[in-house]
């Protein structure tokens, strides 16, 4: 089915609601991986080619609704653009009653999240969200798996929506990826907890020959080969499902390789000092926070001889210098393989940015939830609404 594309429309002088994925990571206020501004950075010159107004709108973290939190403002957003473009982006702080906005002019709309409604995707809060403008953008591909006020509720009520350059790219690169993947196809998916990437992780088994999972996942895979996986974060009510995942993966002949060493620490701290452990060894008061050297050498093999790499999620704590060897292996295997490799993900693409590899991969998607829902196959809720809006669009 076929959506609007914003490069097809008359933008001049129309005043546009662009919704962008601007939830990029932010240290002491200032943005420390721009891929995903980096990446809308083509729709937003579009638009101010054909002198439209542009109002901006992205979330930032997941702040509790009706309350401004400056700690999750999108000022450091602002402060990016109007650098990078060279020109004043204004953050505004109350947008939903109207903005004075002129044609060639942008401004960044307030964290949608501070709203009341956002995530219920309420019809009120869209259609406030809809009277600002003429056309309504859906650009933001990482945000494209939520039905929110943001990115669906307003695209049913605007006058035209349609897709951004930078989502209808991701749709398209996606999408012939995975259509023919070379074989075999390894998917690397990585961290916090099984309970958000079940579904991913078992539909994978089914398109992928080869699966390793990483991070706290990894954590409840080992526990659920009756391993002591001490203090690490990991979910018990889950390792049954990793039990039942492991055995599937076995009879398919494929197998979840699980650690056979770790680094360990004796606190979820950047200053511990790592130990290598057996993974069999791991103490009761210890933590696991990364992939330890024998497994980094395995799963660098896997990645060697793979056709097709798909990667999400870090398979340890990277952002804690010792414990980020695993990730960085990962990160460079893939970089150095010729298979061709599709990476998404917030803390990939931070992971990426960290290790500097992201010449070597094929394809890098600024989606992380959007992009697994996407490749389990799954029609994401904001490129539906684009499809329904097109279908009624007069030609
Ligand atoms: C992401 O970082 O995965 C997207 O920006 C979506 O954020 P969310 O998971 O908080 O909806
Ligand atoms: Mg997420």
């Amino acid at each position: 089915m076929t959506v609007l594309r914003m490069e097809d429309l008359d933008l001049k002088g129309h005043r546009l609601l662009i919704r962008e994925d601007f939830n990029v990571p932010v240290a002491d206020g200032i943005v420390t991986s721009d891929q995903r501004i980096l990446a809308a950075i083509p729709t937003i010159e579009l638009a101010l080619e054909h002198a439209a107004a542009l109002l901006l709108m992205s979330h930032m973290g997941r702040p509790a609704e009706g309350a401004f939190n400056p700690e999750l403002s999108l000022a450091p957003v602002a402060h990016y653009l109007s650098k990078h473009l060279g020109r004043n982006v204004r953050l505004e702080r109350d947008w939903l009653d109207g903005v004075k906005i002129q044609p060639g002019e942008i401004v960044l709309c307030e964290n949608v999240r501070f709203n009341r409604g956002e995530k219920d995707n309420d019809k009120d809060l869209a259609r406030r969200m809809a009277s600002l403008c003429d056309i309504f953008v859906m650009d933001a591909f990482g945000t494209a798996h939520r039905a929110h006020a943001s990115t669906v509720g307003v695209g049913h009520i605007a006058p035209v929506a349609c897709a951004g350059p930078l989502l209808s790219r991701e749709l398209d690169a996606l999408g012939r990826a995975l259509h023919d993947p070379q074989r075999p196809m390894l998917a690397i998916v990585g961290g916090s907890k099984v309970s958000t990437k079940l579904s991913v992780l078992e539909s994978l088994l089914e398109r992928t020959d080869q699966l390793i999972v990483g991070g706290g996942i990894a954590n409840t895979f080992i526990a659920a080969t009756g391993r002591e996986v001490g203090q690490s974060l990991y979910q018990p009510d889950l390792v049954g499902d990793a039990q039942r995942l492991l055995r599937l993966a076995h009879e398919r002949g494929s197998g979840i390789p699980v650690p056979v060493d770790v680094l360990v620490a004796s606190a979820f701290s950047a200053d511990a000092t790592a130990t290598v452990r057996r993974v069999e060894e791991v103490r009761a008061d210890e933590w696991i926070l990364d992939i330890g050297p024998q497994t980094c050498a395995e799963y660098a093999e896997i990645i060697r001889d793979a056709g097709t790499v798909l990667w999400n999620g870090p398979v340890g704590v990277f952002e804690f210098e010792h414990f980020a060897p695993g990730t960085r292996a990962v990160a460079q295997a893939i970089d150095q393989s010729t298979a061709f490799s599709i990476a998404g993900g917030g803390d990939t693409l931070a992971a990426i940015d960290q290790f500097g590899v992201g010449d070597g991969i094929s394809y890098i998607s600024t989606g992380g939830g959007a992009f697994l829902e996407f490749v389990e196959g799954k029609t994401l809720p904001a490129v539906a609404m684009l499809q329904r809006r097109a279908a009624e669009y007069p030609v």
